[in-house]
Order: structure tokens, then sequence, then C-alpha cells
């Protein structure tokens, strides 16, 4: 002890601009902590759970078809928040009203603030997302919703294979299954060989009912910015929906939640974190077992388990889907095999107190309830047959004092609170977003 602290007096003498707050000694906590989590990192270290900066595109993982560029990222950015590019609604009450962050959306940690996203066919939006709702015109099923919560897409670079059932992308968790493309045609774009989230988001332009079009290029002026990002694409491709997907990927590989508490403890600032979020860190990565599923960068992974949660229909507040829904198999609507029945993609788990709805059917609405639930280890749906459900998921026996210092953890620990610098200053059409439906235009104070 005595020899590091001559060594980091010693340093700093050294660097002479050290700051003196900067010299950290570890505390027993701090040493018990920093061993379980190079214990349950891959590469060893530490540096397994750190992001990379938002800016540092050599680090962030990236399709080479794809690659990363600052006039990408620009564009992206506008595009995902962009109302003006919503053109193909089924009724025209809806045109130009809704945008990927009517799912998506930043204060609520890119979640959607109700239980069920809604684009196409809803209005309002509140403070946070939280009054979204039906808009009459529609009936159910011409909506623009699904029959899962929408997950994140914050640290989505660190996503395989994308959705709840990893559909989207032909590598991975994806190698062998190529017999599923022909069978669905939305899953044809996964033969071009494009990374998940490329393959996606072309495919999500579609869904989400959105075109790129004159109006779009010349009225709004997006031409310019599709010019400067796509500079090497003949006029043909240059202004097609395929790269404005390819821009909101690149844009949305830059989502890191790299200012949150623990990645700055992680990067070696001792009191990013409390005394509780610690010890919450330290249930997280020993006694819990939470790493053995949540291990890869964005505390999320590419494997898929059922914890026999229930679906969005149980919710009874989730339009258009019901106990039959076959997205309720999960991976198992997927792979067509009933051992994947009921399983689910191991989610991120960063900025989730943004928005009080969990696991894919929204079922738990704090995140006490979340660990509770890990805690007790009872499958709460009679659904999923108990031959499915993990065999972690079983009673874990943490102390109430452990099950507060868990909770506490995810909800401050891992909340990056500076998710702003990820929304522009407009879109190019200048209307209003994520929503522009005449309840949002008030609620969001654009009239
Ligand atoms: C109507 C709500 C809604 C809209 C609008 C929407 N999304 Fe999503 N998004 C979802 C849902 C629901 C999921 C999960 C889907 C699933 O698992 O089947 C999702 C998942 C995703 C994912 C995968 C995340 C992961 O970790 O696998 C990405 C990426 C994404 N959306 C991007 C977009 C983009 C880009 C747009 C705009 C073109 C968009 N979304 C618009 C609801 C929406
Ligand atoms: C067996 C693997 C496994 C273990 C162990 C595990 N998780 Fe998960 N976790 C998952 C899967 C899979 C989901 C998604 C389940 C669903 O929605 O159907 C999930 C979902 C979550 C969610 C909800 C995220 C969201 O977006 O709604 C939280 C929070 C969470 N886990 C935290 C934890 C904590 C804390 C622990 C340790 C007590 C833990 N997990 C242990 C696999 C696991």
């Amino acid at each position: 002890m005595k020899l590091r602290l001559l060594g980091i007096l010693s340093a700093c003498i050294l660097i002479a601009a050290c700051n003196q707050d900067k010299i950290y000694l570890d505390t027993p906590l701090d040493q018990l902590l920093a061993s379980s989590v190079v214990r349950a990192s891959k590469s060893n270290d530490l540096s397994h759970f750190i992001l990379p900066e938002s800016d540092d595109f050599a680090s962030i993982p990236q399709d080479p078809r794809n690659p990363l560029t600052k006039e990408k990222v620009e564009l992206g950015k506008m595009l995902f928040f962009e109302t003006g590019i919503a053109l193909s609604p089924t009724k025209e009450a809806g045109k130009k009203t809704y945008s990927c962050a009517s799912c998506h959306v930043p204060s609520a940690g890119f979640r959607p603030g109700t239980p069920q996203g809604i684009a196409d066919g809803g209005i309002g939006f509140g403070s946070n997302g939280e009054n979204r709702s039906k808009l009459a015109a529609y009936r159910d099923f011409e909506m623009d919703v699904q029959s899962v919560r929408p997950l994140s897409v914050l640290n989505v670079a660190y996503v395989e294979n994308t959705t709840w059932n990893g559909r989207f992308g032909s590598t991975g968790v994806n190698v062998g299954t190529e017999d599923r493309w022909d069978l669905d045609p939305t899953l044809h774009v996964n033969e071009e060989g494009f990374a998940a989230l490329e393959t996606q988001n072309i495919e999500g332009l579609e869904v989400h009912r959105m075109e790129i079009t004159e109006e779009v290029l010349d009225d709004y002026g997006y031409r310019t910015y599709f010019d400067q990002a796509f500079a090497e694409d003949s006029d043909e491709e240059r202004y097609s929906k395929r790269n404005a997907a390819f821009a909101i990927s690149a844009y949305l590989r830059t989502l890191l939640t790299n200012q949150s508490p623990f990645q700055d403890y992680l990067k070696g600032d001792k009191e990013a974190l409390s005394e509780q979020e610690k010890r919450g860190a330290l249930v997280f990565f020993s006694d819990a077992k939470c790493y053995h599923c949540h291990k890869e960068k964005n505390l999320g992974a590419n494997e898929f388990y059922a914890l026999g949660v229930n679906d969005l229909y149980q919710t009874g507040v989730a339009f258009n889907t019901s106990k039959e829904d076959v997205r309720n198999l999960g991976r198992g609507e997927y792979s067509g095999k009933a051992e994947d029945n009921h399983k689910f993609k191991i989610p991120q788990l960063y900025n989730l107190g943004d928005s009080p709805f969990y696991f894919h059917g929204s079922s738990k609405y704090s995140l006490k309830e979340v660990v509770e639930y890990f805690n007790e280890g009872i499958p709460e749906n009679s659904d999923v047959p108990t031959e499915q459900v993990a065999r972690q998921f079983k009673p874990l026996n943490l102390s109430d004092q452990q099950v507060e210092d868990l909770t506490v953890f995810l909800e401050s620990g891992l909340r990056d609170p500076n998710l702003n610098r990820y929304v522009p200053e407009r879109v190019l059409s200048g209307f209003c977003f994520p929503n522009n439906d005449l309840f949002s235009q008030i609620e969001l104070g654009c009239e």
C-alpha cells in the first residue's frame, strides 16, 4: 500500500499537472469490487466494460460496408427525430406526426414513456412520452405498434443480432438459420449480409412508414447532407432510403452511455459511485450473479433466456396483441424450434430508470420490483412451461439491504445524466419532434 502511494505520488510529481483530487486510495470495498469486475470480464481487466467515446470512431464496432463518419452521424442524428419523413401513414391524420424517437424517447432512455411504443396512429407526448395514446381515427390494427416493448437503442453498437428475438443480422446466433429468411418477407434483407443494425434499420424505415422523397431532399434541405455523407455513391444510390438507414445506423452506434457514474468509476474516478452504488455493483458482480448473463460491454448479451415474465397482452393496456400472438414465443418464433420458445435476448442495462417499464412485456413498473423478481426466482407467467425457464432463475437469498443497494446501482450508477447531447437542436423540416401531432406540439412547446 505504502509503495503504491509512493508510486502514485512520484508519478504525479513527474506529470507535474497532476490534480490533488485525483489521487485515490482504494478502499477495501473498491478493491473487492475491482477484483469482482475483473473476474466477470472476458479480457480479465476493467477495460472489458469501458465504453468508448462517441467520437472515437475507430473503437466503436461498425459494419465495414457502412464505416462511421462525422457526416453520416450528423445526418442520422436528424433523420432519427425527423417527423417530416413520416410520409406513408395508414391514414392522412398520421402524416408527418411521428418519428423513430416516438418510440425511442431520449429522456426515457431511448425507450417509450409508455408500456408499448406508438408511432403512426398515436397522439400526445406529455413530458417524457408518458401521454402517448391512440388516435381516435385509427382502428387498432392500423396503428404502428409492436407486441413487445421497444428495446433501448443505447449502446446498440454492441448488439450482434437485433430485436428481442435476434431476428436481424446474418452473423452471430443467426449463422445456420438462413432457411428462416425465406419464410418471412421482412427477413429477406438478412440475405444481403449487412450488420444487424444496418439490416434492421433498412427494414425499420418500411415498418415505421417513412420515406425519403424530393420534398424531404429539396424542401427541407437534406440533399446537401446526403451529398456530404455519401459522396462516393452514384446519383441513383445517393439519396436512397437505404442510405438514410445507413446514416441512422451510424448515429445509433454513437449512442453510448459513456458519461454514467459506473463508466467514470471504471475509468479511474473512484468517487464517481456512492458507497451504496459500489455495494450494489458488488452484489451485481458477485452474490446475485447478474454478470453471468449481463456480461458484455453494454451489460447485455447475444443470448436468449426465458425468465417467465408476462407478455405485453397481459398488461391489459396494449394494442393489437393477444395470448395467441406468436411474438410471445420470443426466439422460438424466429427459429421455429420449441426449445427456443419464450426465450428473449439479454438486454443492455443503462438508463433503465428513465422509463418505468421493464421486461419485454412491460410487466414490472420499478427497478426494485425487477430486482425482487430476480431475488424471489418465481416465474410470473403461467403460459411459460417451467422447463423453459432459465435454470439460473432461482431464489438468490439476497438481504433487504442487498436488494436496495443493487436497485440503486441500476438506477443511478448506470445512469448517464447527459443524454441530451444526442438530441439535435432542430430537424431540417423545422417540425416539432419527436412527435408533431397537435397535442404533442403543445406539450413539447413547439407552437
Ligand atoms: C412504433 C414504435 C417504434 C418505432 C416508431 C421505432 N421503433 Fe425501434 N423498436 C421498437 C420495438 C418494439 C423494438 C423491439 C422489436 C422486437 O423485439 O421485435 C425496437 C427495436 C429497435 C432496435 C433494436 C435494438 C436491439 O437492441 O435489438 C433498433 C436498432 C431500432 N428499434 C431502431 C429504430 C429506428 C432506426 C427507428 C426509425 C426508423 C425505429 N426504431 C422506430 C419500436 C419502435
Ligand atoms: C439467466 C440469464 C440472466 C440472469 C442471471 C440475469 N438476467 Fe437480467 N435479463 C435476462 C433476460 C433474458 C432479460 C429479458 C427477459 C424478458 O424480458 O423476457 C433480462 C432483463 C433484465 C432487466 C430488464 C431490462 C429491460 O430493458 O426491461 C433488468 C433490469 C435485469 N435483467 C437486471 C438483472 C439483474 C439485476 C440481475 C441479477 C440479479 C439479472 N438481470 C440476472 C437474463 C438474465
